[in-house]
């Protein structure tokens, strides 16, 4: 396949996504009456047997596949250019890599969002990753600041922290921006996925960054010392683990970090209404992310402040200038905020 037929391919799924994700959506939330619908099972039974959510499901279930898989997909494209892709990341095999390390099974068992092989079963992984992730906010404006860039805005708003750990930082994009805009700063970012992570110090490394780490660390149990950030973050992270998982992870950044340290993740959370929760459930089963509709209908707050946690806030977040939060004119993630800190002294 050459360059070209795979960029227009490309270029067609996202202008599909984007009319699916706005009219179609339109049309489906007009279509719809809130009367004597509180709960998701009230939408459900008002909405699956409607030709119109059957056609919306189809186009975001087979959108996602053949962006993935399909004969102009991410998988096939960057199979067929694999020596060459791979001769780009031959020297940061080493510096990362963690063998005594099990992949846990909540990971190994799912196509994550329809990625076949998800990001770790390949050593191409992280190069698919990164293409596919260009389009992870399609509504945003391609001048804009991007979502990780606004969401490092928001967190050093707050306060500049010296010594930062970015949990499940995949091939960088959610650690690049504390890295960049804290020279002075050292960072840690950690995943499972080695795929990632070795385009992740590769882009690093191009980019003559000094003041950052990759390792292939499970989130929930680092090997890193106690007390010892004053910032743990994650993006987009949170959703992909069972909610006994999300507990370890909790478990863990409290551990790290030192008294008075902040921890703040985003990700999919905050529902304002039964439509929203009823089309993120289906989201959830189409892209394949078994473990997103029981973080969706968890008690969060509770969970972070039952770790020890202190100034608990979940929030949704705007992950646009363009988005308006209460509009509901077009698909979009609950993106949420969840920060919260650890005490200054132990509570007794
Ligand atoms: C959706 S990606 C987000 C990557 C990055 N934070 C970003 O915003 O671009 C989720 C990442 O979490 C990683 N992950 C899942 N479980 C993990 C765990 N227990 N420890 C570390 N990383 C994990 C995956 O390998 C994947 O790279």
């Amino acid at each position: 396949m050459n360059d070209r037929a795979f960029i227009a391919a490309q270029d067609f799924f996202l202008s599909a996504k984007t009319f699916w994700s706005t009219t179609m959506y339109r049309a489906l939330r007009d279509s719809h009456s809130e009367e004597g619908c509180e709960t998701v099972a009230d939408v459900a039974n008002a909405l699956e047997e409607s030709t119109l959510y059957q056609v919306f499901a189809w186009f975001e279930r087979h959108l996602q596949r053949m962006k993935y898989a399909g004969r102009y997909g991410l998988v096939p494209f960057h199979k067929e250019r694999r020596l060459d892709l791979l001769s780009r990341l031959a020297s940061e095999d080493s510096e990362c890599a963690n063998n005594s390390l099990t992949l846990p099974a909540y990971y190994t068992g799912v196509d994550i969002h329809q990625h076949p092989g998800g990001v770790w079963s390949d050593d191409l992984g992280g190069f698919v990753y990164e293409r596919g992730a260009r389009t992870t906010t399609p509504l945003a404006g391609a001048a804009e600041k991007d979502v990780h860039e606004r969401f490092t805005d928001l967190v050093l708003g707050k306060g500049e922290p010296k010594k930062i750990l970015d949990m499940g930082c995949g091939f960088g994009k959610s650690t690049q921006p504390f890295v960049r805009r804290l020279p002075d700063s050292s960072v840690d970012a950690v995943d499972l996925s080695m795929p990632c992570l070795r385009l992740a110090s590769h882009m690093a490394r191009e980019s003559q960054a000094t003041n950052v780490r990759f390792r292939q660390m499970d989130a929930c149990n680092t090997e890193f010392e106690a007390d010892s950030f004053d910032l743990v973050t994650s993006t987009m992270v949170l959703h992909e683990l069972p909610l006994k998982t999300i507990e370890d992870l909790l478990d863990e950044a409290f551990r790290v970090l030192a008294p008075g340290g902040r921890m703040v993740h985003l990700d999919f959370y905050c529902l304002p209404d039964a439509f929203r929760r009823f089309i993120h459930y289906g989201h959830a089963r189409r892209n394949n992310e078994p473990y997103m509709q029981p973080l969706a209908e968890s008690d969060l707050s509770g969970l972070v402040c039952s770790k020890g946690f202190v100034d608990v806030e979940v929030v949704p977040f705007q992950e646009s200038e363009r988005v308006d939060l209460d509009a509901n004119d077009a698909w979009r993630f609950p993106w949420t905020i969840i920060s919260a800190a650890k005490p200054k002294s132990p509570v007794i």
